[in-house]
């Protein structure tokens, strides 16, 4: 038997090659390891990848470089109506009213790397029309072919439906709001009518207790039952018990306030009416005199309580307005004047003092309005004339005051502003041309009626 013999270096390098063996396995034994972490670490971000595609509120569609939809998420699929195979590798077009991606938007998107946003028409598969806004982005950073668009889109239609849901609600409030303001304006001459018939209802019956009287006795006079002397004393006594020197006094002016509270509530109403005909005014030639001294008599029960009024009105050409609204203008700054002193007035019990001034200032007529109340305090000057900003609590203002007075003013060519100082007063001050274009281009020449 012939023993092969080794050499001694051949066994030396088989325990190397041995060695090299063991170094080799345990070093794939590490990578083999390396790999099992990495796919694990793959697995696990894919995972989360797919969570994340199922949790986006928003529908996502991944295209590949050819536009063809490479990854849908479900809530894309729901959107689309369709199975992922549907979707799967076709176009984006497929789903959409118009363009896929304009040129334009390859560029700002492959080139310009920026993330876009465009509203777009969906079509479902079973022909629903969506609207959506679509934020697109590409990743990757190999050629065109190689990158990926990532669209995501939002469904509009909750969004749309909320927006009109709110807008409808302010329209409702707003509509809610002006119906109080004109209850609150139109309250004040309808107590004022109603004051002026209760007394004249009370007159009537005096009257009437005189005259039946008057009349009973007249047979017993013809009859010669009743002497002239008794029958004069008896209708004296009769005419003193009903007061009827006082009854006589006051009715002429009770009947002008009623007349003049119903035609105050008449173009109150009027000024309604125009509000949802814009394109419907009236002017007339007015004198604004007379209307201060009509909207002073008419918002009366406004400040009678709480100050004494001063007025002081200038010698003023008549002019082209629309006395309506002037005077609803009026109205406001004089119940605002009466609120500020009832709240001084509350506090003090001190009266306060409404001045209203008039004069011509060359081609323009001012009017102020000042008032001995608290004055508005600087925080809220800027805001005053913004559209129901009030500090009244509800019920004693509706914040819109102002903001029409303001509106009504700058229609008639006028500004409007104010000086105030708090614990002193307040003067609102309106400029009106004495020629606006109104004026220039009216041509009838009726006065206005002025309720007397
Ligand atoms: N003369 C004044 N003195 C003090 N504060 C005033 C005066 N006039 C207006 N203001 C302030 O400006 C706010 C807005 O006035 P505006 O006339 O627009 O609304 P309002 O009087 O609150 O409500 P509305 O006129 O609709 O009944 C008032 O709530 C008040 O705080
Ligand atoms: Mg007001």
């Amino acid at each position: 038997m012939t023993a092969v013999a080794l050499s001694i270096d051949t066994e030396a390098e088989l325990d190397l090659a041995r060695e090299h063996i063991r170094a080799l396995e345990r070093a794939l034994g590490r990578k083999q390891r390396e790999v099992d972490l990495i796919q694990e670490e793959l697995s696990r971000s894919n995972d989360f990848l797919r969570e994340v595609h199922r949790v986006l509120p928003d529908a996502l569609l991944i295209l590949d470089g050819l536009g063809s939809v490479f990854s849908a998420n479900e809530e894309a699929l729901r959107l689309l109506g369709a199975t992922r195979d549907e979707v799967l590798g076709r176009p984006l077009g497929d789903f959409q009213t118009e363009v896929e991606i304009t040129q334009d938007e390859r560029h700002a998107l492959l080139v310009e790397r920026r993330v876009l946003r465009r509203e777009r028409i969906w079509r479902s598969l079973d022909g629903v029309h969506i609207p959506v806004l679509v934020s697109m982005a590409t990743a990757g950073t190999g050629d065109e072919l190689s990158r990926m668009t990532i669209c995501i889109a939002a469904d509009l239609r909750d969004r749309q439906r909320m927006e009109m849901e709110i807008r409808q609600r302010q329209k409702l409030e707003a509509v809610g709001q002006l119906a109080a303001g004109v209850a609150h304006e139109i309250n004040t001459p309808i107590q004022y009518v109603g004051d002026s018939i209760h007394f004249l209802r009370e007159a009537f019956e005096d009257l009437g207790r005189v005259a039946r009287a008057f009349r009973a006795s007249l047979g017993p006079l013809q009859a010669g039952e009743l002497t002239p002397e008794a029958f004069v004393a008896e209708l004296d006594g009769l005419w003193r018990d009903a007061d009827l020197d006082f009854v006589f006094e006051h009715a002429p002016p009770a009947i002008a306030r009623a007349i003049d509270g119903v035609s105050r509530v008449a173009e109150i109403v009027g000024a309604m009416r125009e509000f949802s005909h814009p394109g419907h005014r009236t002017h007339a030639v007015v004198n604004l005199n007379r209307t201060i001294v009509n909207t002073l008599t008419v918002a009366r029960n406004e400040y009678k309580y709480v100050a004494d009024v001063e007025t002081d009105l200038g010698d003023l050409p008549d002019i082209v307005c629309h006395g309506g609204e002037i005077g609803q203008v009026l109205l406001n700054l004089i119940i605002n004047a009466g609120h500020a002193m009832a709240d001084v007035f509350q506090q003090s019990q001190q009266r306060g003092r409404l001045t209203v001034r008039t004069r011509r200032e060359g081609d323009a007529i001012t009017v102020e309005v000042s008032d001995t109340g608290g004055g508005i305090a600087p925080a809220i000057r800027e805001r005053i004339y913004e559209p129901f900003f009030t500090t009244k609590p509800v019920g004693r203002g509706t914040g819109q005051g102002l903001a029409i007075a303001r509106a009504i003013i700058e229609r008639h060519g006028g500004t409007i502003d104010f000086d105030s100082e708090v614990g002193v007063g307040t003067t609102f001050r309106l400029r009106l041309p004495t020629s606006t274009e109104a004026s220039r281009g009216h041509t009838g020449t009726g006065r206005e009626d002025h309720p007397t």
